[in-house]
């Protein structure tokens, strides 16, 4: 939520803090501003010029190029709105009461209430709603002190008054600040929400996220909890949260494809879409190769130690990557033997269940960066330390597309799900490496509580080693028929999905998609609770999808796609041809595969229904209204 790029140096700042801003747009994109100091008097103070607008932040680039700010130095920021409207007055930066500091920030200040009431108190006017704008105050409060104690304009007179101010705030944070009397310094900060530090040639940046870095520089040092950095042209200054200097070497920022494009796909989700069989194969090609040694079911970077200690497993996730914990948390259950319960992340912080011995705890985030989730598998942390009792140790293990992320850095044990950047807001490739992840580590558990087979484990190996295949054919079907029917459900209100089992979770993740990319109200439920409330609703006007895949609950799913139908619902089905599929008034066939392998490919055409409504309604299907792709906001 909210991306902020700042950068000081030798040359004209305004266009790069564009360029910085537009590979952070997925993190917000209601509003977006730019402060730079422009050099006065040989460099002893500036004048601050700020450009803002509301809306993406094309109307931001487009003012940039009208009217370039000057400067070498600047801060900019795109908003996703917390506190205040998307306006430009609640745009960022934000400027103190005498206009000469300018500050944007992202994540929440949770006692900005208390301080502008005696911001307020003491006659100072707050221009914005934002939570952010008590902090130039603040500084500038600060820096009136020690100016009238006679210390000089200058960085590490804006250094104290920073610390100073930090200091008193609560909740989570990143912030850059600009002050025009000390025109070579800019000053950052985190605590709890993402802030990295770039090393240039002759300038130095700082960005919410490393890939944003890249064409700028791939030396990079992301910033510690509660660390300050000075920023010069010269160099840059760490401190910790008690202002003691810190020194650590940065590091090399790897990939090629940390910037994507869009090839010739009209949107990144469907581009996205269509790399499935890619991220499927590459994760085969990593984890299940075919020449794994004899006694290896699965080659996941986790100790047999860290196994041997697991008897039950606990995991912590939000939206989609909640989805794909579920279908993981049936695997590991039903597969391999091993108790498993998924949570909300946001729920769990502040409602855990009792502490259970010898518990994995996975973290599950797509960007990493998820606030909920951070915050949870801290909580768990905490708890699990404070018992000083080894049966009650934090296991952990991370799942993540980004390896670079506060998640990877903060836990022990990751699985890089390697999907290559995901820029559509709305959730596809991830989502199936989150799923193919969770069938590593169920391949890995069952081979070690025996609980099933040399033969079964080596089954389901084999149909995953299929998938890649399945995938290609299935995405060229769907896409055109989808594209076909999507006119058909352009003025729908309400969609219901129906899953059962494994696929329930899948009927939560078509309900989710549909949702954030269409805006059409869509809810899932488990097959058999149609009849317990929600078939009030269906009529004619009310499409129902229903996932029935032959196994365990087949013949279940179809009767209770038989009741939704008897209620006039038009009937989608996502099942394989057959006497049986008849029942449907559209289907998307699937192949006849193992009920075990089967989500990996029942999302397929639900990710396809939902993008072609979208499209065909002309919505910005990347960046859906009020959705950010990285919610660093509790
Ligand atoms: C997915 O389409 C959504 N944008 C959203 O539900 C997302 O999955 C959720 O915010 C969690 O994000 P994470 O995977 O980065 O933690």
């Amino acid at each position: 939520m909210c991306g902020i790029f700042a950068v000081i140096g030798s040359r004209e700042v305004s266009s790069i803090l564009g360029d910085g801003l537009r590979k952070l747009e997925y993190r917000g994109y209601d509003s977006a501003g730019i402060a730079t100091i422009e050099n006065l008097n040989n460099g002893q103070f500036g004048k601050l010029n700020i450009r803002k607008s509301e809306g993406k932040l094309i109307n931001l680039t487009n003012l940039i190029k009208k009217k370039p700010p000057k400067g070498h130095v600047g801060i900019g920021h795109t908003r996703w709105a917390t506190h205040g409207k998307p306006s430009e007055i609640n745009a960022h930066p934000h400027l103190d009461f005498s206009g000469q500091i300018a500050v944007v920030q992202n994540g929440i200040i949770e006692n900005h209430r208390t301080l502008s009431e005696k911001l307020q108190l003491q006659g100072i006017k707050f221009t914005s709603e934002t939570d952010t704008e008590i902090i130039p105050h603040l500084i500038s409060l600060e820096i009136e002190k020690s100016l009238d104690c006679g210390l000089s304009p200058n960085g590490q007179t804006l250094l104290t008054a920073v610390q100073k101010v930090l200091s008193i705030l609560e909740g989570t944070y990143a912030i850059a600040v600009i002050w025009s009397q000390a025109p070579d310094t800019l000053l950052v900060a985190r605590r709890q929400a993402p802030l990295v530090l770039g090393f240039g040639e002759g300038e130095f940046f700082c960005a919410s996220d490393s890939p944003a870095l890249v064409g700028f520089t791939r030396t990079f040092l992301p910033l510690k909890d509660n660390e300050v950095a000075l920023l010069t042209p010269l160099g840059i200054e760490l401190y910790d949260d008690f202002g003691n200097r810190q020194h650590r070497a940065p590091s090399f920022l790897k990939g090629t494809e940390l910037f994507a494009d869009k090839r010739n796909f009209r949107h990144f989700m469907l581009k996205e879409i269509y790399e499935q069989p890619e991220t499927a194969q590459l994760w085969i090609d990593r984890f299940l190769p075919m020449d794994l040694p004899k006694d290896n079911s699965v080659a996941l970077p986790i100790s047999k130690s860290m196994l041997g200690k697991i008897e039950q497993i606990q995991i912590l996730a939000c939206g989609t990557s909640r989805h794909a914990s579920m279908v993981g948390a049936y695997l590991l259950e039903q597969f391999a033997g091993i108790p498993t319960k998924v949570y909300f992340a946001s729920e769990f912080r502040y409602s855990p269940p009792p502490l259970s011995p010898n518990t994995l705890t996975i973290g599950v985030s797509q960007s990493g960066e998820t606030a909920d989730t951070l915050a949870a598998l801290r909580m768990e942390k905490e708890r699990r330390d404070l018992t000083k009792d080894s049966d009650f140790s934090f296991h952990q293990l991370g799942i993540t597309n980004r390896i670079d992320s506060s998640l990877s850095r903060e836990l022990d044990n990751i699985i890089d799900i390697g999907s290559g950047i995901e820029i559509g807001v709305a959730a596809t490739k991830t989502f199936l490496g989150q799923m193919l992840s969770f069938y590593g580590l169920t391949l890995l558990f069952a081979s070690h509580t025996q609980k099933r087979s040399h033969q079964e484990i080596s089954k389901l190996s084999d149909d995953l080693r299929l998938i890649p295949k399945q995938l290609t054919d299935l995405i060229k079907r769907h896409d055109s028929l989808s594209k076909e029917i999507a006119h058909l459900f352009v003025d729908t209100k309400d969609v219901i999905f129906l899953g059962r089992g494994i696929n329930y979770p899948i009927a939560l993740e078509g309900a989710l998609k549909l949702k954030e990319i269409s805006y059409i109200h869509a809810q899932g439920y488990p097959a058999g609770e149609l009849k317990h409330g929600p078939i009030a609703l269906l009529d004619q006007h009310v499409p129902v999808v229903s996932i029935a895949v032959p196994g365990l609950v087949y013949e279940k799913v179809l009767s209770n796609s038989q009741e939704a139908k008897a209620r006039d619902a038009r009937l989608i089905g996502i099942a394989p041809h057959g006497s049986e599929s008849e029942i449907f008034d559209e289907l998307f066939s699937i192949p006849k595969v193992s009920e075990w392998v089967s989500p990996l490919l029942t999302v397929i055409p639900l990710q396809l229904f939902s993008y072609h409504i979208a499209a065909h309604k002309g919505l910005d299907v990347d960046q859906p209204r009020n959705l950010a792709k990285s919610v660093t906001v509790e």
